[in-house]
């Protein structure tokens, strides 16, 4: 019997769970991209200088909400940047009083901004125990620092050396592991007992290290975590499709201007948010997992951080294949936007 193929799909309005908005103009270009799709997007704390504390939160979401375009409806959800001198007392603060969703934990040199994150664990422990006992989640870029551990395997090491010796200490505190980029990080989250999530991003879903490296150097595909061998990538679709509801869209759009981009030295970050949407219902089609594609984008995330999906509906609609605009323009100058290497055929309706 001919299987049915699907050319349009309704599904609640999805949420990002790791964006990355800037602030300025940078923020104000890339914005309109993201609410176009999103209902909601848990928004990085990066920035220079970090959104350390709860007023600089309230701060940059009253930024981030000057910035929307009219008739957007989007709510952006904050969170509070992990140094060694926060204090546990105002993340609670921000937590109880609807400012901070989640606190972000970068190890001190491991990505971009990251130069005021921890290097010595031991030394948030009493944050991440206040943060257990009042059921706030830590969203951890999981990637060890050391010069030493090979760039490909740092994510693998991070969940030996860091992960799982946290998690013994604060076993209560819920997690998420970002940004997934290997086979070990999904099989460590699906064998964790409760508490334990991890966000997968569009690019990750799509590109292996050869699109990065492979008949020249592709600048616009570095991230971090870097993008590792195909059987990873496999991984993280198959966890993605799979519908288990510990795993969850976070994009890590990551707009750098192409002039920092291209560079001897340049930026890690992927955009993606203008084309996620059309390029994760490619991905779900080819695995024939249409169908979960609502649970990966707007239900599970929203179970874990405990708030209700969104009532509202997006369609995506099939047809002929359609271009992306290459770039996006912004005040601080173009933006190269994720180019998944194959045809999008779905776009929103
Ligand atoms: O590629 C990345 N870009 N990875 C990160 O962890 C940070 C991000 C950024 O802020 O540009
Ligand atoms: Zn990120």
């Amino acid at each position: 019997m001919p299987t049915r193929t699907l050319t349009r799909l309704t599904l609640r309005r999805p949420d990002d769970w790791h964006l990355h908005l800037r602030d300025g103009a940078m923020l104000r270009g890339v914005l309109p991209a993201t609410t176009a799709d999103f209902a909601r997007a848990l928004i990085m704390p990066n920035l220079v200088p970090p959104v350390v504390t709860a007023a600089q939160a309230i701060a940059y979401r009253d930024r981030i909400r000057a910035a929307l375009p009219r008739d957007a409806d989007f709510t952006p959800l904050m969170t509070l940047y992990l140094t060694e001198a926060t204090e546990p007392a105002d993340v609670a603060r921000a937590h109880a009083e609807g400012i901070a969703t989640a606190v972000k934990l970068y190890p001190a040199g491991a990505t971009t901004n990251s130069n005021s994150g921890v290097r010595d664990f031991e030394k948030v422990l009493p944050v991440l125990e206040e943060m257990a006992e009042i059921g706030m989640p830590l969203c951890v870029h999981g990637e060890v620092t050391d010069p030493e551990i090979d760039i490909f395997d740092r994510e693998a090491v991070f969940i030996d050396r860091v992960l799982k010796p946290l998690r013994r200490k604060v076993p209560e505190l819920r997690v998420v592991m970002e940004h997934v980029t290997t086979q070990d990080a999904v099989d460590y989250v699906r064998d964790s007992r409760k508490g334990m999530a991890a966000t997968i991003t569009t690019h990750h879903l799509i590109i292996n290290r050869n699109a990065i490296l492979a008949g020249g150097i592709r600048p616009h595909y570095y991230c971090l975590p870097v993008a590792k061998r195909e059987t990873h990538r496999l991984a993280l679709v198959q966890a993605a499709v799979s519908g288990d509801e510990r795993f969850f869209l976070g994009t890590d759009s990551a707009p750098h201007a192409d002039p920092a981009k291209l560079q001897p030295c340049g930026c890690a970050g992927i955009f993606s948010a203008p084309v996620t949407m059309a390029c994760l219902a490619e991905v779900f089609e080819a695995a024939g997992a249409l169908e979960r594609l609502e649970d990966f984008v707007a239900v599970n995330g929203a179970r874990f951080y405990g708030v209700a999906p969104n009532e509202g509906r997006m369609t995506l609609q099939k047809g002929e294949a359609w271009t992306p605009d290459a770039t996006v323009m912004t005040g601080d100058g173009p933006v190269t936007v994720f180019d998944p290497g194959f045809a999008l055929h779905w776009r929103a309706a």
